[in-house]
């Protein structure tokens, strides 16, 4: 496959910014689902790939009369996590993508994660639009629902056209204290040494044409040798998931390169590299009730809050895309980690030992020899974080031992082994994972009378739960 303009892959988009500044809600907007509600303490706690094909987007951004045509055939959305506990999940985010949105509370200006985040961008030369999210809540603001936001703001009395204009010169003050400039895209005269703001409602809609047609736009317009399609795969594991009557499948965002059917493939897994053979690809089938457009194709990394149900099929499946793949021997699989394709010339060894990079990083970082709880979590991701915060002076709780995936028997076994040595220590602390029934009982054999509840809360203020039940 030949290198050229004309074959452009979607590039891929991450929303970033500081907790609630409306990244999901942006999300939902767009899509015209409610995902930002079922969520635990509407906190987003890992990253999710939503893709928009481009005539969705030609459709949401006709009123901006930009009915030229696109040159990718889509946008894959990525959606992170604004809670401080997580730098991982955005850091990772914001590795995979090729633009960001930063989004920016219009009631709030920069907040520490969104400055968090602009390092992350700067650090990286990301490219970036920032949404001034949530300008219905400008006082007196007449909603003008899904409208451009230049119609809408002609719309608005003086009043809030004044307050609006104070607090976008007030973050534009805030950004160049950051060493950035900024202007509204609307007066942006300079786009590419100036930095665009494109003002939005998640509630109501409005500036979202605006914000979907300039992230196409300036992705053709600067990314295009980026986003010039080639074999080479880049690909990133996002969650392990065990699906009825299918096994466990990965979800992962094929950044670029074709996956086909029958491909073999390595990913990391916690006992060991695994090579395995594309049994299926996978991506859900396109759904009915979507309200402002008819989205063909539409995925969460997050399978739980997927309808459950059928999926579509693919012999192949072409960059940017979220894609679930189904195949033997993926259960012991690590999230967060990289996906390779054996190649006819490729050496199996070297590509094993390139997937085992990551986990072994996170390894290293603990102390096997010494007396500490076990940490148990879904995701290589959450497993940082955990460590991370059991790791904080404020909680400074040791960790013998980790695992990612489901709790078994051998896990209860090394846990117990700490009972002896320090009896407080004989303890799994688990996120966002099953526990089998012989582990569970194992557990009950060994300490039924140490079993204690601790409620998410207490040990964790980001509002992660650890399951009470699976506390020894
Ligand atoms: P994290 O994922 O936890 O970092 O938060 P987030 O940035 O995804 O924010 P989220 O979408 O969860 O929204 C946070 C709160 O702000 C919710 O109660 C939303 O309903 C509300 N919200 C989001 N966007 C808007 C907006 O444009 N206008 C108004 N009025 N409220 C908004
Ligand atoms: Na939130
Ligand atoms: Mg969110």
């Amino acid at each position: 496959l030949k290198r050229s303009e004309d074959n452009l892959r979607s590039p891929i988009c991450c929303i970033m910014g500081h907790v609630d500044t409306g990244k999901t809600k942006l999300l939902d907007c767009i899509r015209g689902t409610n995902v930002q509600e079922g969520e635990a303490g509407e906190i987003t706690q890992q990253i999710g790939a939503t893709y928009f094909p481009a005539e969705n987007i030609r459709e949401r951004t006709r009123e901006l009369k930009a009915d030229a045509k696109l040159r990718v055939p889509g946008l894959l959305v990525i959606d992170t996590p604004g809670h401080e506990s997580f730098t991982n999940l955005r850091s990772r985010g914001s590795g995979l993508c090729d633009i960001a949105v930063l989004v920016v509370d219009i009631m709030h200006g920069l907040e520490r994660q969104t400055i968090e985040s602009l390092n992350l961008l700067k650090m990286r030369n990301t490219e970036f639009i920032v949404a001034l999210n949530k300008v219905d809540r400008l006082f007196g603001w007449k909603t003008c629902k899904n409208k451009p936001i230049v119609k809408a703001m002609k719309r608005q009395s003086n009043d809030v056209r004044n307050e609006f204009k104070m607090r976008v010169t007030q973050i534009i003050t805030q950004f160049k204290e950051q060493g950035l400039n900024t202007e509204l895209y609307y007066k942006n005269k300079e786009m590419g040494e100036i930095f665009n703001i494109v003002p939005t409602s998640a509630i109501s809609g409005e500036g979202i044409p605006d914000l979907l047609l300039l992230l196409v736009k300036w992705t053709e317009k600067t990314l295009v040798e980026k986003l010039m399609f080639t074999n080479e795969i880049q690909c990133t594991v996002l969650e392990v998931k065990a699906i009825k009557g299918q096994g466990t499948t990965i979800d992962v965002v094929l950044a670029n390169g074709v996956l086909h059917e029958g491909d073999q493939i390595v990913v990391c897994g916690t006992q060991g590299p695994i090579v395995t053979t594309i049994r299926a690809l996978l991506t859900p089938h396109p759904m009915r009730d979507i309200l402002f457009i008819n989205m063909s194709k539409i995925f969460y990394a997050n399978a739980s809050l997927m309808p459950q149900g059928s999926y579509l099929h693919h012999k192949e499946l072409k960059a940017a895309q979220g894609v679930k793949i189904n195949a033997q021997g993926l259960d012991h699989a690590v999230a967060g980690t990289g996906l390779y394709v054996v190649g006819p010339d490729d050496d199996v060894e070297d590509i094993k030992e390139a997937t085992m990079q990551d986990m072994k990083s996170v390894m290293r970082r603990i102390d096997k020899s010494g007396a500490g709880v076990c940490v148990q979590a879904s995701t290589l991701g959450s497993l940082e974080v955990l460590l991370e915060f059991l790791k904080s002076p404020a909680v400074n709780i040791p960790v013998s031992g980790i695992n990612i995936g489901p709790v078994h028997k051998s896990d209860v076994r090394r846990a117990c082994a700490m009972l002896e040595r320090k009896k407080e220590y004989g303890t799994i602390l688990a996120f966002d994972v099953k526990v089998s029934p012989e582990a569970r009982e194992l557990a009950k054999e060994n300490g039924e009378d140490k079993k204690r509840e601790a409620s998410g809360e207490a040990v964790f203020p980001c509002r992660l739960k650890i399951m009470p039940d699976c506390v020894f």
